[in-house]
């Protein structure tokens, strides 16, 4: 599985989004960015900023190919939980597909709210509520079920997408902006983007999922998609909010 593949596929889904946020947020005048979460630097490499860029994360092996693509950032690792910065010293820190991935995402919006300055921004892009997937043709609403115990099983906290507003609010964080993304649907994918959905698709299912059923939904997935019936609906949501 090549993850940061897998990432940059995200990262495409979220980058209108992200382009108007960071504009309100002051990208282009700010001082010091924080990616708490910052994987392989999907999104940290892809900054245009005169900022001092600062990214963490918990995996090595994810920082290692981080420090390649964004060359110019400050790369730690650590725990979300637990941020190893000094208080008040960002002026906007963010994460993207992150909090799902927490045991206590709580804990970690506070600590991202104490390392940014009064008045800095702190930026959720994308946090998804798999409990809300929606497959079609109904036939593939199995695929969904099955994707999303996978997630459970990877330690994935289903739902804290639709619960990401109130967790800001429950850290103090003052929300100037909420809402719900589109990401993109198995129609619109491009052959290569397709084959990468099914990478991850095979990789989660293998081990649960007999083989022969995990083909047969590919066949169907295939098949709806060439008829222009197949979509998928995975609420995700972001969150905007000021200290
Ligand atoms: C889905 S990836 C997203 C990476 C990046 N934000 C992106 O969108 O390309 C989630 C990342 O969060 C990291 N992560 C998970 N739990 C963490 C924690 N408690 N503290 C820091 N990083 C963590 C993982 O190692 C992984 O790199």
């Amino acid at each position: 599985m090549n993850w940061h593949e897998r990432y940059t596929q995200q990262a495409a889904w979220t980058r209108d989004l992200r382009e108007y946020l960071f504009r309100q947020a002051g990208l282009s005048g700010a001082n010091s960015v924080l990616e708490v979460g910052c994987g392989t630097g999907a999104i940290l490499s892809s900054l245009q900023t005169p900022a001092a860029l600062h990214g963490l994360d918990l995996d090595a092996g994810a920082l290692a190919g981080c420090r390649f693509r964004a060359s110019n950032a400050r790369l730690t690792r650590g725990d979300a939980r637990d941020l190893p910065y000094r208080s008040g010293g960002f002026d906007i820190t963010y994460c993207h597909f992150l909090l799902l991935w927490i045991k206590e995402p709580l804990k970690a919006i506070f600590e991202m709210k104490r390392v940014t300055k009064p008045k800095g921004h702190i930026l959720a892009f994308a946090e998804p509520d798999y409990t809300s997937r929606e497959d079609q043709p109904g036939q593939l609403a199995a695929l969904g079920k099955w994707q999303t115990e996978a997630l459970k099983r990877q330690g994935a906290d289903i739902g804290l997408g639709e619960r990401l507003a109130g967790l800001f609010h429950r850290a103090g964080i003052q929300i100037v902006e909420t809402g719900a993304i589109q990401r993109r649907s198995p129609e619109a994918m491009d052959p290569g983007e397709w084959k990468n959905e099914w990478a991850v698709i095979e990789s989660d299912l293998s081990g649960f999922v007999p083989r022969e059923e995990i083909q047969k939904m590919k066949h169907l997935d295939e098949e709806a998609r060439a008829r222009g019936t197949r979509t998928l609906n995975v609420p995700t949501y972001f969150a905007w909010g000021q200290v």
